[in-house]
């Protein structure tokens, strides 16, 4: 601050002029660093991400204090929990971490050859009611339940090197995740988000049309009607002459319109013979208006422009679960208990005590439950009333996937697609194309990945229907190759999912319970993605998780 004091006077001497360093400094001075921050950003200089100062917990600050690091018990080993653990064993706490499922990761979930997928019998059945609805089950013979029992577990058959992001599938460049990669020494790789080359399909078109070819219809057209309504003059009010002068200019360049401004079709739809010796052969004319309007293009296009989903676009190498891998690698598996469920959480005046199945009652300092707010609503114990409340408002949201292994890379063989998402209105929603191993021998794509009632729809059907269902859409885009390449698949409804049973769970408002679990309920700490305005991203986990050991260690430094 002395420095900058001084560098904002001498520079405001200097005839008074107000320099950007001198303004930043008066900001700094007067408005604290937020608002200098936030007039960085006006002017240019800030980064992206409005960095929030975390310092990780360090063995060194309890030295000259007294204290010594307290023991925590953290519930959950999903990427919030193992982040909390992570970080605070950099300054030496004694973390536990209680996981009910058999494997980390949480929803951070990795499928290859081998893995057992157990899903729930009912969605909305509580593991109680889940386990009443079994027995029924049971006892009633009949094919449809006996398919459905067997259904319950999938057993994944990919081969060799063939995996599964059932979960979280990609990072965009301004996330802490990205972060936590470096850190962890997990390699990351593109991941391919938007591809002109892949197709659009809805229920009207009777063949899938390149994004390419349908986007450059869309702009042309928009293009011409938006150039002849303000050479009639229609926009006279808004426009000065310069600015229709600079707005026709642009539509020029955007649709590809001549100067007649009537959209005539263009290369950028793509060729029907690629060029080489000879010249290439255009597609030919564009479809009317209408039928491109039919098109719905807007999320299409509006999707790959949002903050958080723009290219570049990353994923760690060889998986999403390398993230999982890095973190519990670093806390140390001997502090990771998995299928161990949480009975009980007591606050205690000056701990907590957490029941478990694996085992006598924990004691510890402090607890952070990193669970799904839906499931910890649900664990009995002394937590208030208000803080229960506030736990039961956010709403699970139902999301499905299905990974469809196939034996040849056909869609870039046959159909020059590398990476990227087909977008469609069928209840598949989307289409991803692998945007790794590249030419290799096999390869999976995901098949759907659907929300809240589509992704109930497909969460009914035993695995079998689901494949099938998924490969009759996608035979619309992609025709026979897309049933008789077909090796394997698994699918996942994250509802069905025991101890996470949601894809993840939205605030019908920020008003009110987000607030109260930001701050600690007695000696119990709340983490997780659902407690951000990151909703369904690790970042909003790893962001949560380093806003709880921020606290904790504070309170630890200063009360011990
Ligand atoms: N992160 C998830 C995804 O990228 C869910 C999500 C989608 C979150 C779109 C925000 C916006 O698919």
């Amino acid at each position: 601050m002395v420095e900058g004091e001084d560098g904002g006077r001498s520079e405001r001497g200097d005839g008074g002029s107000l320099t950007r360093r001198s303004l930043l400094v008066g900001l700094g001075v007067a408005g604290g660093a937020g608002a200098m921050y936030a007039a960085m950003g006006v002017l240019g200089l800030a980064p992206d991400r409005q960095e929030r100062d975390y310092t990780p917990p360090q063995r060194s600050d309890f030295a000259l204090r007294g204290r010594a690091a307290a023991k925590v018990v953290i519930l959950g080993a999903g990427v919030a929990g193992l982040a909390v653990a992570y970080e605070l064993g950099k300054a030496g706490y004694d973390c536990t971490v209680l996981e009910a499922r058999d494997r980390v990761g949480g929803r951070n979930l990795t499928l290859r050859g081998g893995d057992l997928l157990p899903e729930l019998p009912d969605p909305l059945a509580s593991s109680g009611g889940g386990g009443a609805r079994q027995v029924r089950a049971q006892g009633t013979a009949g094919t449809r339940e006996a398919r459905t029992q067997e259904a319950r577990t999938q057993e994944a058959r990919f081969g060799e090197g063939v995996y599964f992001n059932a979960g979280p599938a990609r990072i965009a460049q301004w996330m802490v995740t990205l972060d936590y990669c470096r850190e962890l020494g997990v390699p990351i790789e593109l991941f391919v988000n938007d591809n002109p080359s892949a197709y659009v399909f809805n229920r009207r078109m009777e063949a899938p049309v390149r994004a390419r070819t349908a986007r450059a219809d869309m702009y042309g057209y928009i293009s011409e009607l938006l150039a002849k309504a303000t050479n009639a003059g229609a926009l006279d009010r808004r426009l000065t002459s310069g600015d229709k002068a600079a707005l026709l200019d642009f539509l020029s360049g955007f649709g590809d319109i001549g100067g007649s401004y009537d959209y005539a079709g263009s290369d950028r739809r793509g060729l029907r013979v690629n060029p080489g010796i000879e010249e290439g052969v255009p597609l030919g004319a564009p479809p009317p208006l209408s039928e491109v309007l039919g098109y719905g293009l807007g999320r299409t296009i509006g999707f790959p422009l949002a903050y958080d989903q723009a290219m570049p676009m990353f994923q760690p190498v060889g998986g999403m679960d390398a993230i999982v891998t890095g973190l519990a690698d670093a806390v140390g598996r001997d502090r990771i208990h998995t299928s161990t469920e949480v009975n009980k959480i007591t606050n205690l005046a000056d701990g907590v005590e957490i029941e478990h199945s694996g085992g006598s009652a924990i004691r510890a300092d402090y607890c952070v439950a990193a669970l799904p707010p839906h499931v910890l609503a649900r664990i009995p114990g002394n937590l208030d009333a208000r803080v229960v409340a506030a736990l039961r408002s956010p709403q699970p949201v139902s999301a499905g996937k299905i990974g469809l292994e196939y034996r040849s890379r056909w869609w870039e063989t046959d159909d020059r697609i590398y990476g990227g998402i087909t977008e469609t209105d069928l209840d598949i929603s989307h289409i991803w194309y692998p945007s790794h191993d590249f030419h290799g021998r096999r390869g999976l794509l995901v098949g759907y990945y659907n929300l809240g009632a589509d992704a109930d729809a497909y969460g009914r059907l035993t695995h079998a229907e689901r494949q099938k269902r998924a490969v009759t859409q996608g035979m619309k885009i992609h025709g026979e190759k897309y049933r008789t390449e077909l090796v394997s698949s698994v699918s996942i409804d994250w509802r069905r999912q025991p101890h996470i049973e949601g894809g993840w769970a939205a605030w019908p408002s920020y008003e009110g319970g987000f607030g109260l679990l930001q701050r600690p309920a007695g000696r119990v700490y709340f983490a997780g993605d659902w407690l951000t305005h990151l909703v369904a991203w690790q970042a909003g986990a790893l962001e949560s998780a380093r806003n709880v050991v921020a606290q904790l260690h504070e309170r630890v430094i200063k009360d011990g």
